[in-house]
C-alpha cells in the first residue's frame, strides 16, 4: 500500500509537449533553412518546440526565393461577407493532449488552446520598420536597451531581412515596463525585475521582439486578437469571453518624450501618474476607420455589424484617440478542446486531424490585411490551485511545487518526482507565415460561404518530415452545399532538404527535385486508385463554374478543358492554344511556353493561387499526381456537394 507523507498529492505531470501548426503552416521559428532542424530557436517566438519541425517560407515560384522576399508566396484568404462565412480551417499537432471528459476520461493536465491572429493593412509602405516580414535569413531582430532615442534605437535595430512581428516599440516597452509581481513564480529566481523575466524564462531571453510576459500570461494588452479558446473546463467560457483584451480594454500607463509615446517603468495606476505618466484605457481592435476624424463622425458610423469606438489604439504613438472598429462580440468563441492523448502528436479519437474552423473576419475597410496567426498551448499541473494560486505563494518555502523533489511513499522507499517549476504551468507556441486576408472579389455575394480547401504537409518520408506530416489534402473530405464556394489554393517551398542534424533521420525523399514541394490536382475515379481520368471521363471540371481567378480574363471566357489543366501543371498552363489566351495569359499555354511542363512539376511552381469555384451536387475524388506514390503516400481528397 502506498503512503502519503507529505501530503504532496502524487499526480505527476510529464511537461515536455510541442504543439505544431500543420495547416496554414507553421514555421516553428525557420525561415528557408535547408536543414531537419530550425537554425535558430530565437527567431522570432518562444515555441517550447523541439528543433525539428515547422515549414519554410512558402515560395512563389520554382527556385528558392533566396534573399529577395518579393519571390515569398502568401498564402490568400477571401474575407467573411454580412452574412457568408470564410472558412479556414487550422490543423495542427499537439503533443501532450487536451480535451476529455473529466468523470469518465480524465486528462493528465488542464489545458488551454488559444488561437490569435494580429493583420496590418497591406499597403504599408516597404521601408516601415513594422511591416509583418517573415525574413530572408534566420538570426533574430536585435535590441539595443542603451539608446539615445527610440528612433534612433529602433533605426539602428530593425533589419528588413529579418523576421519581423511583433513591433520594436512593442519590445522595447515590454523590456523596461516592471514586471508583474503578483504572478506565481514557484520558486524561481527571476534574473530582473521588467516583464522579459517570467516564470518560464527567468533568464528574460529575448525571442524576436515577443513580450515573455505576454507569452505567458492571459489576458494581456497585447498586438494579438483571440480568436477561439479551446478548454478542457468549458466552465471557464464565460471568464474567458468576458476578459478576452479582444472586448475588455485595459489601462496602461502612458509617459510620453515630445508628444510622442515612450516606453515606462510603471505598471500601475499610483506609481505612473505620481511620476508624471497617464493611465489611460487602451482598446484592441478589428481595424483603423482613420477616414472618421472626430467622435461624432466615428460613433454615428456604429450599425448592428459593428461598433465604432474614438478611443486611444494599443498600439498608440501619437497618444490620441482615433476612430476604432471594435472586435465584434460574436468573433471570440470557446470550446472543449478537441480530446487528443498525451504522448502523441497526431490526430484526435476519430482519427480525423486536430483542427478548428475559422470564420475569417469581415473588413469594413475592404482593404486587403496582411496577418499572422498564432496558436497558445497552455498545459499546467493540478499539483495546486491554479486559477487562484498567486506571489503569496512565490519562494523556496512556500511554493507548493518544488524542482524535482524526492518523496518518501513507503518507508526505506525515497523516489524523484521529475518536475520543474518553469513549467508546471507552460506555453508552447506556433505561428504561421504572412497570410494575406483579401477583400472579397467583384461578382462574390455577401452572403454566399467560401471553403478553403488546401494541400499540408512538406517534403520527406514519414520519418524526416516528423514532427511535420506528410502531404495530404486539407480538408481530406469537404462537404459543402451547391451554393457555396470552394477556394483551392496550395503553397510549398524549395528549400525542403531536411539536411543533417536531425532528432530523426534526415532527408528529403519523394518524387521530383531534391528539397521542393509540388502540387497539383486532378480527378481520380475512386480514392483506391492511382490512375487519373483523362480529361474527357471527369466530371468535376464540366460541373464546376469559375466564380473568380487570377487569371487576367473573364470567368466566362475560361474552357473547361483549360481549367483543368491549369489546375494539374500547378499553374504552369493557363491554356492549351495562344488563341484562347491573350494579354499576360499568353505566356502560359502549351503553345507558347518553349520549356514543357516536366511529368515530376519541377517547372511548376511550389506554390498556386489556384480559383474560386462552385460545383454542381456531386462526389469528385481528387488527387496530387507527384507526391502520391502507392504503397507510401496518399494526397487524395474529397469535395462532396450536396
Ligand atoms: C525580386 O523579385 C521581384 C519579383 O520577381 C523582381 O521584380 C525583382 O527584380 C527581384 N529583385 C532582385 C534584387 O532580384
Ligand atoms: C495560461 O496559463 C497562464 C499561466 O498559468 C494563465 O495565466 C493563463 O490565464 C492561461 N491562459 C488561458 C487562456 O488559460
Ligand atoms: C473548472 O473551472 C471552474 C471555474 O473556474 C472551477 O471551479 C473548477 O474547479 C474547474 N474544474 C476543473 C476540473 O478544473
Ligand atoms: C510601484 O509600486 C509598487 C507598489 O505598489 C512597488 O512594489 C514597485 O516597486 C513600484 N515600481 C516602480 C517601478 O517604481
Ligand atoms: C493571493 O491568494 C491568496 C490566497 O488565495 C488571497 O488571499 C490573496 O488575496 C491573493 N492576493 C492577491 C494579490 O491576489
Ligand atoms: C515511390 O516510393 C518508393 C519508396 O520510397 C521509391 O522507392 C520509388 O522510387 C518511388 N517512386 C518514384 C517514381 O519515385
Amino acid at each position: 500500500m502506498i503512503r502519503f507523507y507529505f501530503g504532496i498529492f502524487l499526480i505527476i505531470s510529464v511537461v515536455n509537449a510541442d504543439i505544431y501548426f500543420h495547416f496554414p503552416p507553421g514555421s516553428n521559428n525557420r525561415v528557408n533553412e535547408r536543414t531537419a532542424n530550425r537554425a535558430n530557436a530565437q527567431n522570432a517566438f518562444d515555441s517550447q518546440n523541439n528543433n525539428k519541425g515547422g515549414y519554410n517560407v512558402p515560395d512563389a515560384t520554382n527556385q528558392a526565393y533566396g534573399t529577395n522576399s518579393s519571390l515569398q508566396y502568401y498564402l490568400k484568404f477571401f474575407q467573411s461577407g454580412a452574412t457568408g462565412k470564410t472558412i479556414l480551417r487550422f490543423v495542427w499537432t499537439n503533443q501532450h493532449g487536451c480535451g476529455g471528459n473529466e468523470e469518465t476520461n480524465p486528462t493528465k493536465q488542464t489545458c488551454d488552446l488559444i488561437l490569435q491572429y494580429m493583420c496590418q493593412d497591406g499597403d504599408i509602405n516597404e521601408n516601415d520598420l513594422d511591416k509583418f516580414r517573415n525574413g530572408v535569413e534566420t538570426s533574430p531582430q536585435t535590441y539595443t536597451p542603451e539608446k539615445t532615442s527610440d528612433a534612433a534605437g529602433k533605426l539602428a535595430d530593425v533589419k528588413t531581412t529579418r523576421r519581423l512581428h511583433e513591433s520594436w516599440n512593442y519590445y522595447d516597452r515590454c523590456h523596461n515596463r516592471e514586471r508583474n509581481k503578483g504572478l506565481f513564480i514557484a520558486d524561481q529566481t527571476l534574473q530582473g525585475n521588467t516583464a522579459i523575466y517570467t516564470r518560464q524564462d527567468s533568464a528574460g531571453t529575448k525571442y524576436g521582439y515577443e513580450c515573455p510576459e505576454e507569452r505567458d500570461y492571459w489576458p494581456y494588452i497585447s498586438p494579438w486578437a483571440d480568436i477561439a479558446i479551446l478548454t478542457s473546463n468549458t466552465s471557464r467560457c464565460s471568464f474567458y469571453q468576458q476578459e478576452s483584451f479582444n472586448v475588455k480594454p485595459r489601462h496602461d500607463c502612458i509617459e510620453t518624450r515630445n508628444g510622442i509615446r515612450t516606453s515606462t517603468k510603471f505598471n500601475n495606476e499610483v506609481n505612473c501618474t505620481s511620476q508624471g505618466g497617464k493611465w489611460l484605457l487602451l482598446y484592441s481592435y478589428l481595424e483603423k476607420a482613420p477616414g472618421y476624424t472626430t467622435q461624432v463622425s466615428c460613433e454615428k458610423a456604429s450599425s448592428s455589424r459593428y461598433q465604432y469606438k474614438w478611443a486611444i489604439p494599443h498600439d498608440t504613438i501619437t497618444v490620441k484617440e482615433e476612430c476604432l472598429v471594435l472586435h465584434p462580440q460574436q468573433d471570440l468563441s470557446c470550446l472543449q478542446a478537441p480530446w487528443s492523448r498525451s504522448n502523441y502528436l497526431g490526430l484526435k479519437s476519430d482519427a480525423e486531424p486536430l483542427s478548428y474552423d475559422w470564420t475569417i473576419p469581415s473588413f469594413p475597410s475592404n482593404k486587403i490585411k496582411r496577418c499572422i496567426a498564432r496558436i497558445r498551448y497552455n498545459i499546467s499541473t493540478f499539483d495546486y490551485d491554479l486559477y487562484n494560486i498567486n506571489s503569496t505563494s512565490n519562494g523556496k518555502v512556500k511554493s507548493p511545487v518544488k524542482n524535482d523533489p524526492v518523496v518518501i511513499v513507503d518507508d526505506g522507499i525515497q523516489l524523484q518526482i521529475n518536475l520543474n517549476t518553469d513549467q508546471t504551468g507552460r506555453t508552447f507556441q506556433d505561428r504561421t507565415h504572412i497570410f494575406e486576408i483579401l477583400p472579397r472579389p467583384n461578382g462574390i455575394n455577401d452572403n454566399e460561404n467560401i471553403y478553403n480547401w488546401n494541400m499540408l504537409g512538406k517534403r520527406g518520408n514519414i520519418v524526416q518530415t516528423y514532427p511535420a506530416v506528410e502531404y495530404d489534402f486539407t480538408p481530406r473530405n469537404l462537404q459543402i452545399n451547391r451554393n457555396d464556394l470552394i477556394h483551392i489554393q496550395w503553397s510549398g517551398s524549395n528549400t525542403h532538404h531536411n539536411e543533417g542534424n536531425s532528432d530523426g533521420q534526415a532527408g528529403a525523399d519523394g518524387q521530383g527535385e531534391e528539397g521542393t514541394d509540388r502540387s497539383n490536382l486532378v480527378e481520380i475515379r475512386n480514392r483506391d486508385e492511382n490512375y487519373p481520368y483523362p480529361y474527357e471521363q471527369t466530371t468535376f471540371w464540366k460541373n464546376v463554374k469559375v466564380r473568380w481567378s487570377p487569371m487576367d480574363k473573364s470567368n466566362d471566357n475560361i474552357r473547361k478543358d483549360d481549367l483543368a489543366l491549369y489546375f494539374a501543371s500547378s499553374g504552369y498552363y493557363r491554356c492549351q492554344r495562344a488563341v484562347d489566351c491573350t494579354g499576360i495569359n499568353n505566356l502560359y499555354t502549351v503553345e507558347t511556353q518553349t520549356t514543357k511542363l516536366d511529368s515530376l512539376l519541377k517547372k511548376a511552381p511550389a506554390s498556386f493561387e489556384g480559383a474560386l469555384l462552385q460545383a454542381n451536387p456531386g462526389t469528385y475524388h481528387m488527387m496530387c499526381t507527384r507526391n502520391n506514390n502507392f504503397s507510401n503516400r496518399a494526397q487524395k481528397g474529397t469535395l462532396i456537394v450536396t
